[in-house]
């Protein structure tokens, strides 16, 4: 297969690119090179895809599938425009950030989505999601339901995640900030959790490049609730120091913010109002072939990862997730 990946200098992008190598297809990657390298073995397209002559040495070329990460309609709609005529398939990672009620649980695909945005470009993540819309629309308008597949994904976890959302409970149950081992937790039993595994996904995705399988997929890891979710940190963490739950009201009288950012609990969301985020329903894709290795194996993985990034051994270091340890501590004694 040739398969031309736009993006494959980031997280996911770089795990397709492997993927699709590692599996003896021929892969190009086309981007600007700022946000890393592209993975050893692939051909390296620099483009930049704000400029018009972004995609020249690509259209020359016959693909059996683009593969776009994009969140800027613009450049999607100018490369759809560019590739529909010498690609087999268009394939977009969209976000479940695209539907307009996150309050509702278990939505499909069916489910309303918001607006798309109006305009090319993204000035904010505060229009993630109606970017996202646009883009899988300007997708769907040049290729058609049967040549295009939109994987609109959860959260993505794993290896690699510098944004510090999945590494951060087992890295802080195999470090708690005070020395008698207690761990702070949010205690929403009721919420789900669905994170899926960056390699998952990329193996996924190239699945369904090689197979052929269109359409749109909610792509997101098994419902687990956040308690076990945190069951499976502390066990690959090794930890058996006291566990101390919060309930989200007191956290947020603490300045706590949920989900991702400074001062945040990850994985953690405010409900009701957020009970539909994190539990998609993701049947579809299973039944075409999504498959999950154990949250257990990814958490290890992700804590060994943590282990041996640079960062590591400077503890007070700054994250784009999660509670630093002078936060945490200053937290808990208010608890005790
Ligand atoms: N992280 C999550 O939990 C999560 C959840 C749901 C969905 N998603 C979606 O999953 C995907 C993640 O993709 P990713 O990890 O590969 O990361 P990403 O940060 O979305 O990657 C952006 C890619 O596009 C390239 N790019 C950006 N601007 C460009 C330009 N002007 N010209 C050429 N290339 C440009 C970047 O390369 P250069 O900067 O090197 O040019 C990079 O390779 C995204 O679609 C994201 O929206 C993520």
């Amino acid at each position: 297969m040739r398969l031309l990946v736009l993006g494959g200098t980031a997280w996911l992008g770089q795990q397709v690119v492997v993927t699709a190598l590692k599996r003896g297809h021929f892969v190009a990657a086309l981007a600007r090179g700022e946000s890393g390298s592209v993975p050893p073995g692939a051909v390296v397209v620099r483009a930049d895809r704000s400029r018009p002559d972004a995609y020249e040495v690509v259209r020359t070329q016959d693909w059996d599938a683009v593969l776009d990460v994009s969140r800027q309609p613009g450049q999607v709609r100018q490369a759809t425009a560019a590739l529909h005529e010498r690609s087999q398939t268009y394939i977009f990672v969209s976000s479940g950030n695209v539907y307009a009620d996150t309050s509702v649980p278990h939505q499909n695909e069916n489910a309303p989505v918001l607006d798309p945005l109006t305009g090319d470009v993204m000035e904010s993540m505060e229009t993630y999601g109606e970017a996202k819309v646009a883009c899988e629309n300007a997708v769907r308008d040049t290729f058609g339901g049967d040549r295009m597949l939109v994987a609109r994904s959860g959260l993505i976890g794993g290896p690699g995640d510098t944004f510090d959302r999945t590494g951060y409970w087992p890295l802080r149950f195999s470090r708690p900030a005070v020395s008698d081992g207690r761990v702070l937790v949010p205690d929403v039993p009721e919420l789900l959790t669905q994170v899926i595994d960056v390699r998952d996904l990329a193996n996924w995705l190239v699945d369904a490049a090689e197979n052929k399988v269109h359409g749109t997929f909610n792509t997101t890891g098994e419902s687990i609730p956040l308690p076990e979710h945190l069951d499976v940190a502390r066990h690959v963490a090794g930890h058996t120091g006291p566990v101390v739950k919060a309930r989200p009201h007191w956290l947020m009288a603490q300045d706590i913010e949920p989900w991702a950012g400074e001062r945040s609990l990850p994985l953690w969301l405010p409900v009701p109002e957020y009970a539909g985020f994190s539990s998609r329903d993701s049947a579809a894709a299973r039944a075409a072939g999504l498959r999950h290795r154990p949250l257990e194996e990814t958490l290890a993985d992700t804590l060994a990862w943590e282990r041996a990034r640079p960062e590591y051994g400077h503890r007070r270091y700054k994250r784009h997730a999660g509670l630093s340890d002078f936060d945490e501590a200053e937290l808990l004694s208010l608890l005790s």
